[in-house]
């Protein structure tokens, strides 16, 4: 039999390895939060993205070629223009309006706007849209507006509603339209038309399908799925980049990002695109709720990608005072100030924060002024949050960090390496925040040898996670379509009506799937350099991570000293491709997906044989 084995795998050119688990004596425990997400608006990940809102551009920005995303509507014989009108407004923060001049119109000819969405409008069959704008007209009655989803090709109206505007003083309307047994699509439009000669102004106009656990001001049903199928410990938001801004003006600033969306400026993003910040403070929190993350939230601590940087002192002091009250606004109390307002906003409950990194990738301050920030953050947060964990961007020389970021983006070969590189870490030094990682190969999305160096780099954190306590991949997101994306090798992809998970995304539903509570001494023999393995356990099972990241089969005898007498059921997930280049698309999303199998372990030896470029994680039972 053993004579057998040997001979079929040398036939494929593998030399059999052997992987030693020693069973009865886990040593360091597993990070219970190892695996949790990082995000920030990049690729349109919230506006065209998780966040659910169909209308483009909604506060009518406009450059020299007219306002983004909104054509007019002229049909028949209808006339009108639309500009912007920068005199009105409906509030402090929006203090412009689209202005629609219909100097002729009827029920057969009418006139108004269209907007285009982000590449398209996805339209459901029997849903319910829920929409509001603000408005204001000149007519002397009601004007009655015309609000509708429209099918590009065939001009079909999907679902449509009408209402009547009242008055030239600034208004709030609420509406909703129901489709039919209509055909899902994301070719659509939505309309907003007049049948009579009129002025009026809008802002804010907003269009929501249903959303994840039917949250106003929500949250995408299918992105929203597959995120809880990773099971993510935490979020870290809001970036990332997006957190510093290009300026201190356009950092994350979070009081500008609270409320309701009219008292919301939007602001320039730091991917080239403009925020609606409907993703904003709260939002993040409740996504946070909704998918049972603890929040880790970075704080704005004064240094923005453009160079700009505020120096340690006095200074800074505005901006602690800022990440305070922004601490105060998720976690304090409803009797706090900040606590307050965010019962005002509607979440009178205060969110358990335990973690907060102060910062981006602060290596790249030139004046090299983090350890003097860092420290003055540290100072004020531990004073009123003794128990607080204090993330650093980079190492500091003049104190002991609570935990450090590190970031990775490599290709297959580097992460390969890296999968190695806490092996030896000093274990009386700051713990680790692995809060950035990819495998930078294929676009959008990652493609097989993505996976496979994800792969590899999990085993390693894994082995190792006493010291690499949290693990965040980045990014997260990309809008597939053509424009949407600003970074390449992305995780999860999507379009206006559908969306995917990409190999790495389902290699970490598997290992997410499957973490011990102990990490479980292992040694391999006999492996190449492109084998990697990690064993964590609890008393009831074993997590055995395995990659092979070669081009032909692995034979592998597992050792499992300790596992105890009489048979064992192993479930095995199998996540494998044929080429490194192979992968999932938005027209193909189900190529590569983790295939299960189940197996039979009597004794204290597994024969095992891992297919050609493969992923595997195989849970044991210890029973
Ligand atoms: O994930 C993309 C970018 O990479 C992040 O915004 C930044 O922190 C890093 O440089």
């Amino acid at each position: 039999m053993v004579f057998i084995f040997l001979l079929s795998a040398m036939a494929f050119g593998q030399t059999p390895a052997t992987l030693k688990i020693d069973v009865a004596h886990p040593k360091a425990a597993v990070s219970p939060i190892l695996y949790g997400l990082m995000t920030e608006e990049i690729n349109y990940s919230y506006d065209g993205g998780l966040y659910a809102e169909l209308v483009r551009n909604r506060t009518f920005r406009n450059d020299w070629s007219g306002i983004l995303n909104w054509y007019l509507i002229e049909k028949g014989s209808a006339s009108a223009t639309m500009s912007i009108d920068r005199s009105t407004g409906p509030s402090k923060a929006l203090t412009t309006s689209a202005k629609m001049e219909v100097t002729k119109a009827d029920a057969n000819s009418p006139a108004g706007l269209l907007n285009e969405g982000y590449w398209g409008m996805a339209v459901r069959p029997n849903s319910r849209y829920k929409g509001s704008f603000f408005a204001k007209s000149s007519s002397m009655g009601p004007l009655p507006v015309r609000v509708a989803l429209v099918a590009d090709q065939s001009g079909q109206v999907l679902a449509k509603t009408s209402l009547a505007v009242l008055g030239n003083a600034w208004k709030e309307y609420k509406f909703e339209m129901q489709s039919g047994s209509v055909a899902a699509s994301a070719e659509n439009h939505l309309e907003i038309t007049v049948e009579q000669p009129a002025t009026l102004w809008l802002q804010l106009v907003s269009v929501f399908p249903p959303t994840y656990k039917g949250r106003a001001n929500g949250n995408r049903i299918d992105i929203m799925e597959k995120m809880a199928a990773m099971r993510p410990s935490f979020l870290r938001f809001p970036g990332g980049n997006y957190l510093e801004g290009n300026r201190i003006e356009t950092r994350f600033d979070w009081k500008k990002m609270i409320g309701p969306n009219v008292d919301r400026p939007t602001h320039p993003g730091t991917w080239n695109y403009h925020s609606t910040d409907g993703m904003g403070l709260l939002e993040f929190l409740e996504w946070c709720e909704d998918l049972n993350m603890e929040p880790l939230l970075g704080i704005y601590a004064g240094y923005s990608l453009g160079g700009q940087v505020v120096k340690p002192g006095p200074d800074l002091e505005t901006y602690v005072q800022e990440g305070l009250e922004e601490l105060e606004y998720v976690t304090g109390a409803s009797d706090t100030k900040w606590g307050a307002v965010r019962a005002r906003d509607g979440h009178p409950a205060p969110f358990k924060v335990r973690y907060v990194e102060i910062g981006n990738e602060d290596q790249f301050d030139k004046a090299k002024t983090y350890e003097g920030r860092y420290a003055q953050f540290y100072k004020a947060i531990k004073a009123k949050y003794p128990e607080m964990q204090i993330i650093a961007t980079m190492p500091i020389n003049e104190m002991r960090p609570d935990v450090v970021d590190d970031h990775y983006y490599k290709r297959e070969r580097g992460m390969f390496e890296e999968a190695r590189h806490y092996d030896n870490t000093d274990r009386k030094g700051p713990k680790i925040f692995v809060g950035e990682w990819a495998t930078r190969e294929g676009s959008p999305t990652t493609n097989f040898g993505g996976a496979l160096g994800d792969a590899a780099f999990m085993t390693g954190m894994e082995r190792n996670s006493d010291i690499v306590i949290m693990s965040a991949y980045a990014p997260l997101f990309v809008n597939v379509s053509p424009g949407g994306m600003q970074w390449s090798s992305d995780l999860i992809g999507y379009d206006a009506l559908n969306s995917y998970g990409s190999p790495s995304y389902y290699a970490q539903v598997m290992f997410a799937a499957c973490l011990g509570d102990h990490i479980n001494e292992a040694s391999v023999s006999g492996a190449g350099d492109k084998f990697f393995y990690a064993v964590t356990s609890t008393p009831k099972k074993l997590c055995v991570k395995l990659v092979n990241a070669t081009s032909v089969p692995q034979p592998l005898s597992i050792e499992l000293t300790g596992i105890g007498a009489g048979a064992h059921s192993a479930q095995i997930q199998t996540l494998k491709a044929n080429t490194i280049w192979a992968t999932n698309t938005i027209a193909q999303p189900t190529r590569i997906v983790p295939v299960k199998a189940t197996a039979s372990i009597n004794g204290e030896r597994l024969q095992h044989t891992m297919p050609a470029y493969s992923i595997q994680v195989l849970q044991i039972d210890r029973k």
